[in-house]
């Protein structure tokens, strides 16, 4: 049985489908500070914090956990800019928690969400797994200390890892059984569509005078669906004898945030008034993933390869909720 921590999140849920796909049997452990329940898949969920240690040794008592894939994070870098003391304390010691429960259990595999944002400001596009980390956010950091805990633990212990630096999740389930939803909602694509739906007056760009060809921010925007079954690929792989890696994931392509508003507008239908507005402090200009190392050695392969069916199902997905309310 596999431990999906965050499972009830946008991340985690997708995983979570996958992973049921794939014929694992799943437990979640959420705190559902900002995940959703019904977004929970399995019939096995537990409600707790990763700080709570006694709980989750009662999870690891209670459930035969072989491995484990480990969403539950707080995920904001301007709040963790703001908030530190949050962000270690879940983080990094809710993970360190975790990973001494699975060692006193003997649970081996370890698959870590982390995030472009430990490479901070790229010296060169594509970014490749090996290039310098230099996180501008206490949130960078805290991935990539974690990714320093997990590489001590696989040298000392029985224990091997796979860690997943995502770049910009996008796109819901095209089912449409679960989505991204966020309260507050902080990223482009949703809020470019919320000002579609009309539930905002207009987009606000943050920042028009980057070196880019159209002066706005340029980032990978790879589908939640492919994000998970990458994660599915990295269990196996570890299931397999696979060695403790790191891989970038995202479709290796970039778009500017007005790109990514004239393909809303396209997919909508609809138009999107937007104004210009001061860059959002730490904000690299340009993310771009070279994703072909997941793509070689894990044998991954993203269905969505392209902006607007990403946006598609996310528009989808907003207006199902929409009607739900
Ligand atoms: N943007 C706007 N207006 C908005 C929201 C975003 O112009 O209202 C711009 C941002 O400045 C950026 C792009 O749209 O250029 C994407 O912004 P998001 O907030 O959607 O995503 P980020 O790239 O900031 O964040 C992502 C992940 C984080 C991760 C970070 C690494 O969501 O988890 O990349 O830098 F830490």
């Amino acid at each position: 049985m596999i431990l999906v921590t965050g499972g009830a999140g946008y991340i985690g849920s997708h995983t979570v489908k996958e992973l049921l796909k794939a014929r694992y049997e799943v437990v979640v452990v959420d705190d559902l500070s900002s995940g959703h329940r019904e977004f929970v898949l399995t019939p096995h969920f537990v409600r707790t914090d990763i700080r709570d240690r006694q709980a989750l040794t009662e999870v690891f008592q209670k459930f035969p956990i072989t491995a484990v894939t480990h969403f539950a994070a707080l995920t904001s870098v301007p709040e963790s800019v703001a908030e530190p003391a949050r962000y270690y304390e879940v983080n990094l010691w809710g993970t360190f928690n975790l990973l001494e429960v699975m060692r006193a259990f003997g649970v081996k595999l370890f698959v870590f969400s982390s995030s472009a944002a430990v490479y901070g400001d790229p010296e060169k596009i594509p970014i490749p797994e090996d290039h310098p980390t230099r996180p501008k956010s206490p949130y960078g950091r805290t991935k990539l200390m974690v990714e320093e805990i997990l590489a001590d633990y696989a040298k000392a212990y029985d224990f091997r890892y796979v860690s997943l630096r995502y770049f910009n999740a996008a796109g819901s389930d095209p089912d449409g059984e679960i989505g991204e939803w966020h309260e507050p909602e902080r990223h482009l694509i949703p809020i470019v569509l919320e000002v579609a739906a009309g539930k905002r007056p207009y987009l606000e760009i943050y920042g028009t005078d980057y070196e880019t060809p159209d002066g706005t921010g340029i980032r990978d925007y790879i589908h939640v669906s492919d994000l998970a079954s990458a994660h599915v690929l990295a269990l196996q792989y570890l299931e397999r004898g696979g060695k403790s890696e790191v891989f970038n994931l995202g479709i290796g392509r970039g778009y500017s945030v007005r790109e990514v508003v004239v393909i809303c507008q396209r997919v909508t239908g609809r138009e999107i008034p937007v104004r210009e507005a001061p860059r959002r402090p730490g904000d690299p200009a340009v993310l771009v993933a070279d994703p072909s190392k997941a793509m070689r050695e894990l044998g991954w392969k993203p269905r969505f390869t392209e902006l607007a069916p990403i946006v598609e199902t996310a528009w989808t997905w907003l207006q199902k909720r929409q009607n739900l309310r």
